[in-house]
């Protein structure tokens, strides 16, 4: 502390203390409270992974019940708030209306400011791990032309996430157990990872003490990038654009060649130096939902694991330990369910709600957070008096 260190991207600075996620990049680990994520993926669901990154410890039976009631009965969005998806261009990006409206919400829930309040601070978190299914399956509605469908609070939470996705208004919708569980997995496999680009700038505007909604809109934003939530659906591009295995060979030496900007979508990571293994449980979980669909020999999964295998025996992805990371399998699964490419962020957007949520909570219950405020090195002109107009040539 107090040493100034020149560090673009932060990637040797530590922003805070947290004991929420640890990630060990060398072993490819993924902890949350200590659990670790193939365990969670596997044997635990998206609500209770909640649970357990708000408040520290796996629920009881009765606790968990209680959660779920609040979260399910906090689902409906003031009616009010369809003006502002009707607001929107209708060919507006969902990321575009999700980042508006999640910032609108701080209008609407203005209580929230107040962040000194504990009790605030409860009721925000759950309003917006409630809420973020419904926003972000009107934007998909939205952005198709369609009705917007309510939320049902029998339906538990992926399954009405499907529900509001898919279901047409006096069409009778039923929830696919199998479909709901693989969302369920993957809302698991995306709801925290520590301290990323988008918690960082969840953290950075909190640091103010600004209201959480506002503050989880500013992640969002951040998350849309194809550096970061944004590779998901960059990463399906990619392998549509290569189309066939043939073509493979051709787009790993550009991913090589330093002369051009092309990169493998869904490879590498700041952190991993080893497989992610939330991308080991959803290259398990593709299968398993295209076998679901009925979606035999798909091309694009056949890309996938081609590119996955020639890339890993090269290398140059070897030397720079550039695996496959969350992104590289989670738009295959996705495509199968049926969601088009913009949906992909949005979705990984409403699983990190919480891992947004969790960390904002963690940094203002710390008694040392203080606003965060980077420093810079300067490389611009030294002082100089001004020119009047004139005499400039
Ligand atoms: N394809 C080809 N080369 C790569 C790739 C890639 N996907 N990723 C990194 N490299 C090279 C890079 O050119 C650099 O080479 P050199 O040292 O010779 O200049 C070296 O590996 C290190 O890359 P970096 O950009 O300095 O590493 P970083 O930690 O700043 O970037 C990353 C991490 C995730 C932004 C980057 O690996 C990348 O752009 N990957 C593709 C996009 C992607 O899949 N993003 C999702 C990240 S995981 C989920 C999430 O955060 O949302």
């Amino acid at each position: 502390a107090g040493v100034f260190t020149h560090d673009p991207g932060f990637t040797s600075t530590s922003s805070c203390e947290s004991t929420i996620t640890f990630i060990d990049g060398e072993k490819g680990q993924l902890l949350h409270r200590g659990y670790p994520i193939d365990q969670l993926a596997a044997k635990s669901h998206y609500l209770e992974v909640c649970y357990l990154l708000l408040y520290g410890e796996l629920p009881t039976a009765a606790q968990m019940e209680d959660f779920e009631y609040r979260v399910t009965h906090h689902s409906m969005l003031h009616d009010q708030m369809q003006y502002f998806f009707r607001g929107f261009r209708r060919d507006a990006h969902p990321m575009a209306i999700i980042v508006g409206v999640m910032g609108a919400m701080s209008a609407f829930y203005h209580d929230s400011t107040d962040i000194t309040d504990p009790w605030q601070r409860e009721v925000a978190s759950i309003r917006m791990i409630a809420k973020m299914p419904t926003i972000v399956a009107w934007a998909f509605k939205y952005s198709m032309g369609m009705p917007f469908i309510y939320p049902r609070n029998d339906l538990d939470y992926a399954g009405n996430f499907l529900r509001m996705c898919f279901a047409v208004p006096a069409e009778e919708y039923e929830v696919d157990p199998i479909l709901a569980r693989a969302m369920d997995r993957i809302f698991t496999l995306h709801a925290d990872h520590e301290q990323n680009a988008s918690t960082s700038t969840v953290r950075l505007a909190s640091s103010s003490g600004a209201n959480p909604f506002a503050c989880i809109a500013a992640g969002a934003a951040c998350l849309w990038g194809p550096a970061h939530g944004g590779a998901n659906e960059a990463c399906l591009m990619m392998l549509r654009e290569i189309g066939t295995v043939d073509r493979i060979p051709e787009f790993i030496a550009r991913a090589k060649d330093k002369d051009d900007p092309f990169r493998l979508m869904g490879f590498g990571h700041r952190v991993y130096k080893n497989v992610d293994p939330r991308a080991k449980v959803l290259k398990a979980s593709a299968d398993e939902v295209l076998d679901l669909m009925g979606i035999h020999n798909n091309p694009t999964l056949q890309v996938a694991k081609e590119l996955e295998k020639q890339a890993l025996e090269d290398p140059y992805f070897a030397e720079k330990k550039l695996f496959p990371n969350v992104d590289f399998y989670s738009g295959i699964i996705l495509e199968a369910m049926g969601f088009p490419t913009s949906m992909f962020t949005p979705i990984f957007a409403l699983s990190r709600t919480v891992g947004w949520i969790s960390q904002w909570k963690e940094q203002l219950s710390d008694p040392e957070h203080k606003i965060g405020r980077p420093r810079q090195l300067y490389t611009g002109a030294p002082y100089r008096d001004y020119v009047e107009v004139e005499e400039r040539g």
